[in-house]
């Protein structure tokens, strides 16, 4: 076997043996899944990957993988689960963590059946900011962080795959009961108001009132 094969298994026995809690984070590219992000993680203590992030940065490292990935991001296509996937684990065995919000993955089917075979992770749940398409164009022809591929060709590409391929992983979570939807179209902290909502732990209504009386 060679060492990639062993380092792969050694990565997959680690998360095993760690059993983090995982929420993904979807919705269409601009909807605001990082801005979000940023706000649970201070107030919520959750550790961030966002897949698009981790592909940024091992294109930038000169890899193997360095140029297909480029090509990829630039048509606004998906990068084969292997590749993501294995950044996703070394980064949550890295981290030391175990409470993880995964922003931007699954994108697609592959993405979502193979984590889930290789990983053997069910999310907790799936947080869903929805938003318009006229709104994420302005997001992103407004967002000024240098990206090669926010601009309007590539973006128009990236909201096709959107539409008919990371929809369809949202539905197949709404049918199991484990989307939670976010109307992502509000200003950043009505959003987060939101969200906050949601991470907030419930206090089981005859706890409070046996506390009340007590
Ligand atoms: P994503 O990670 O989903 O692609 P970002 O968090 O990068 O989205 O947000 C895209 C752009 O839109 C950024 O410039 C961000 O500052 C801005 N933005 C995020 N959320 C909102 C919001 N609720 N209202 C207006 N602008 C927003
Ligand atoms: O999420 P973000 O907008 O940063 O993603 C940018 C690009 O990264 C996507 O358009 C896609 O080309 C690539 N990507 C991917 N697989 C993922 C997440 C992102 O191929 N799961
Ligand atoms: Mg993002």
């Amino acid at each position: 076997m060679g060492t990639a094969d062993t380092a792969n298994k050694d990565l997959t026995f680690s998360l095993a043996e760690k059993k983090p809690k995982v929420v993904f984070v979807l919705g269409g590219p601009g909807s605001g899944k990082g801005t979000q992000c940023a706000k649970i993680v201070q107030h919520f203590g959750y550790t961030h990957l966002s897949a698009g992030d981790l592909l940024r940065a091992e294109k930038n490292s000169g890899s193997e993988n360095g140029i297909m990935i480029q090509n990829m991001m630039n048509e606004g296509k998906i990068v084969p689960s292997e590749v993501t996937i294995k950044l996703l684990q070394k980064a949550m065995v890295e981290s030391g963590k175990d409470k993880f919000l995964i922003d931007g993955f699954p994108r697609n089917e592959e993405n979502r059946a193979a984590f889930e075979a290789v990983t053997k992770i069910e999310p907790e749940f799936v947080l869903f900011f929805n938003c318009p398409e006229e709104e994420l164009e302005r997001r992103i022809l407004n967002r000024n962080q240098g990206r090669e591929d926010d601009n309007i060709e590539t973006i128009r590409k990236r909201f096709k795959v959107f539409l008919e391929s990371s929809l369809p992983v949202i539905e197949y979570y709404k049918a199991k009961g484990k989307v939670q939807e976010i109307d992502a179209a509000k200003p950043v902290e009505e959003v987060f108001e939101a969200v906050k909502v949601i991470f907030t732990p419930k206090v089981e209504e005859s706890c409070w009132c046996r506390c009340v009386i007590l």
